[in-house]
């Protein structure tokens, strides 16, 4: 589709799709997705175990918890509302200001935050090495195990 956009000497091609459609596959192992949806889902990443990720970002809610703002361990009440975790590793950047260049970066951010998840890499570490499946998953697809690179 042509939009006009006055002033602009850019060629048609620039807008032929202004909108890129979402890929229909992922490309991404499918032994790290489980192992990554099975963390998202943990409480364990928590200072006391009571939130996980869904926790505000409820896949069975269009990934968001509809809150205003988030809350987090204790009831800690966040700054910002959580914005929706689909398709959110096709966004230009992560968070409301972008301060994250992508999923990688963004992640570690609630983990430790303490308003969010308050807990530490190295009790989360060491919570997840405790685990009777978590040890294993992790040393089949990463060299080095269990780390906060590796979760993240
Ligand atoms: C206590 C609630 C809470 C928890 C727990 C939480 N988040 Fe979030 N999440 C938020 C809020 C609030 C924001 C927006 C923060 C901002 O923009 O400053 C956010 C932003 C994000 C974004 C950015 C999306 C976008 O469009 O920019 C992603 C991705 C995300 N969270 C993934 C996660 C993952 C993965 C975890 C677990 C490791 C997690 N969140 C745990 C509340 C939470």
């Amino acid at each position: 589709m042509l939009v006009p956009v006055l002033g602009t000497a850019a060629p048609a091609r620039a807008f032929d799709e202004p909108i890129t459609p979402i890929p229909q596959q992922h490309g991404q192992d499918p032994d790290k997705v489980a192992l990554g949806d099975r963390l998202f889902h943990d409480v364990r990443l928590s200072r006391d175990d009571s939130i996980s990720c869904a926790h505000c970002h409820r896949l069975e809610q269009g990934g968001t918890d509809r809150l205003p703002r988030s809350i987090g361990v204790d009831g800690a009440l966040g700054g910002i509302k959580a914005p929706t975790v689909y398709n959110a590793r096709f966004n230009l950047a992560q968070f409301w200001n972008g301060r994250a260049a992508n999923l990688h970066e963004q992640a570690g951010g609630p983990v430790v935050n303490p308003i969010e998840m308050a807990s530490t890499w190295k009790q989360v570490i060491s919570k997840l090495s405790q685990d009777k499946a978590y040890p294993e998953a992790f040393n089949a697809l990463y060299e080095d195990g269990i780390t906060e690179q590796n979760i993240l």
